[in-house]
């Protein structure tokens, strides 16, 4: 699906996919947060953040979480209510140039999939640069495709395991998603 696609379904039902109460995304949140290998981290990037709420979930694991979505109808949404106040919320498009040298975790969850390849290796090139040496990069797709990605989570995830110079620290599958946990050595 495409970025303006994904703003138009925000303008008609500001969470399509049951973000805040479907079981998929809670449970697909809690072992996101589950699988961080470190108890806290200095500064979180978390593109393609929707409506902001496993950013606010990661808030309680980093000083600073910096989110971002292409959607500004999503953005809104996720400054809306309580905003932790190490939260900052913007409206940027992958790939983009946050420059926060210095992160020591990258969120990218059902993302990369909706990326043609250029921009996918722009994306982990980008996660690769702002992290500092052991800062993690966790990644999570559905494994299946409802035919608007450019790949499959599972194909997202063999590519991902393909790309060189990362530490490979986690891997879980289930029948409905698939996560990795890379460590930038
Ligand atoms: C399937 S949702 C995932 C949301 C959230 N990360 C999660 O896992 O619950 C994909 C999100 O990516 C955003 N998105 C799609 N293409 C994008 C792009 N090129 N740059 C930034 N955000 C994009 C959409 O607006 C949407 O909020």
């Amino acid at each position: 699906m495409h970025e303006t696609d994904f703003e138009k379904r925000y303008q008609q039902n500001i969470d399509p996919w049951g973000y805040r109460d479907s079981w998929y995304e809670r449970r697909k949140y809690a072992l996101t947060v589950g699988s961080l290998p470190r108890e806290h981290y200095r500064l979180a990037w978390e593109p393609a953040c929707s409506i902001g709420v496993l950013t606010r979930m990661l808030a309680a694991r980093a000083d600073r979480v910096v989110a971002s979505d292409a959607s500004p109808t999503a953005v809104a949404e996720a400054r809306s209510g309580d905003v932790p106040a190490n939260v900052e919320f913007s409206v940027q498009r992958l790939p983009a140039d946050p420059d926060l040298p210095g992160a020591d975790l990258v969120v990218l969850s059902e993302i990369l999939y909706y990326l043609n390849l250029s921009d996918r290796e722009r994306v982990l090139t980008q996660a690769w640069d702002m992290l500092a040496p052991e800062g993690d990069l966790i990644v999570v797709h559905w494994r299946s495709s409802a035919g608007d990605t450019y790949l499959s989570g599972d194909e997202t995830h063999t590519w991902l395991r393909s790309q060189p110079g990362w530490q490979h620290l986690v891997t879980h599958q289930d029948e409905e998603f698939v996560l990795d946990v890379l460590r930038r050595p």
